[in-house]
């Protein structure tokens, strides 16, 4: 009988060493260990064993299977860690970076801000937001252009009531400006503005300016002119120059175009400036007394100039795009180029 268990063992050890799941273990356990299982059979046998041999072998046949459940028990830990870990490299998320990804940039509107932001900044402007979505007391009221004035026949644009409308033009924000601090004020405020104009090469229903706005006392045109001529140098080139041509604005007086000298033929006339050798970039002007005492600024003791720089414009100088409504439509062969 000894023998029978000594073999028994050995046999259970060896197929619990080939077994490679713990279904086939569970059935060998039952087999070897269960209610009818070999081992099991042998200890009911012990009461066929004369009484002076049924103790010895009663032990022997209890560490056989103390021995086996140890052998099983660990198959069993050893078992669920494999199927374990091989659940989890099933299941496994790659979370580290495709290499193949191609890293995003900035567009070019977005570095063009950037750079635009950093020169003002640089300058001691602060940079102020305003809603995109504005009054008309702001949009036009406020920068002296009451409801019958032609400009705002011009600048005909999406309403949403009657006195809310998507803003034409950062220029409202002047008015927030003045609201909320007083001279001396150093502030651009870049963005979106609207109008309802068909797209074309030359026009797009949406695009991008940044409002300048200076108030102190003592401020002149030269003062205007300084700061547009070292922006047409630090955007285009060291010789940039810029020259103001009379225009009309309501909330400016004097108003005026700046042209800079054309950066692709250094002034001399090419297809970009259409042979003038100027290209015009953004509107300006001493802001209008009204304007500044509807904002509760003595226009006796302060003056201010104002100025609207067109973003888009600017940008397809820069990098010679000739068609405006590409930068909007997220083409990536356009934007790749960048
Ligand atoms: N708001 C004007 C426009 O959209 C541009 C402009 C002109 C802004 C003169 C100004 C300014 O601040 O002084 O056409």
């Amino acid at each position: 009988m000894e023998q029978k268990i000594i073999e028994l063992v050995n046999e259970t050890k060896a197929k619990v060493n080939a077994i490679a799941c713990a279904k086939d273990l569970t059935d060998l356990k039952v087999e070897v260990l269960g209610k009818s299982g070999a081992l099991t059979l042998i200890l009911r046998g012990l009461k066929d064993l004369s009484e002076s041999d049924r103790p010895k072998m009663g032990k022997i046949v209890n560490e056989a299977r103390v021995e086996l459940e140890k052998v099983i028990g660990e198959k069993f830990v050893q078992l669920e860690r494999k199927e374990l870990d091989e659940k989890l490299m099933k299941e496994k998320i790659d979370i580290s970076l495709d290499k193949k990804t191609t890293l995003g940039k900035l567009h070019p509107l977005n570095v063009m801000r950037r750079k635009a932001i950093d020169f003002f900044v640089s300058m001691g402007f602060i940079v102020t937001d305003s809603p995109e979505i504005e009054t008309t007391y702001y949009n036009f009221d406020m920068l002296n252009i009451p409801p019958d004035h032609p400009a705002r026949e011009m600048q005909d644009t999406f309403f949403v009531t009657d006195k809310i409308l998507l803003r034409t033009q950062t220029s409202a924000g002047q008015i927030r400006t003045m609201e909320q601090i007083k001279p001396p004020i150093k502030m651009i405020s870049p963005g979106r503005v609207f109008r309802s104009d068909e797209a074309d090469a030359t026009h797009t229903p949406c695009f991008h300016q940044i409002e300048g706005l200076v108030v102190d006392k003592g401020i002149t045109m030269c003062d205007l002119k300084g700061i547009l001529a070292s922006f047409a140098k630090h955007f285009f080139s060291e010789n940039s120059s810029v020259r103001f041509r009379p225009s009309h604005f309501p909330f400016t007086e004097p108003s005026v175009e700046v042209d800079a000298s054309c950066p692709h033929c250094g002034g001399k006339g090419c297809n970009v400036c259409k042979g003038t050798g100027w290209i015009e970039i953004l509107g300006a002007g001493m802001v209008n007394r009204h304007v500044l005492s509807g904002c509760g600024i003595d226009p006796d003791v302060y003056t201010g100039f104002a100025f609207g720089v067109g973003l888009d414009r600017i940008t397809a100088i820069c990098h010679g795009i000739n068609d405006a409504r590409v930068p909007f439509e997220g083409d990536i062969r356009f934007l790749k180029q960048f």
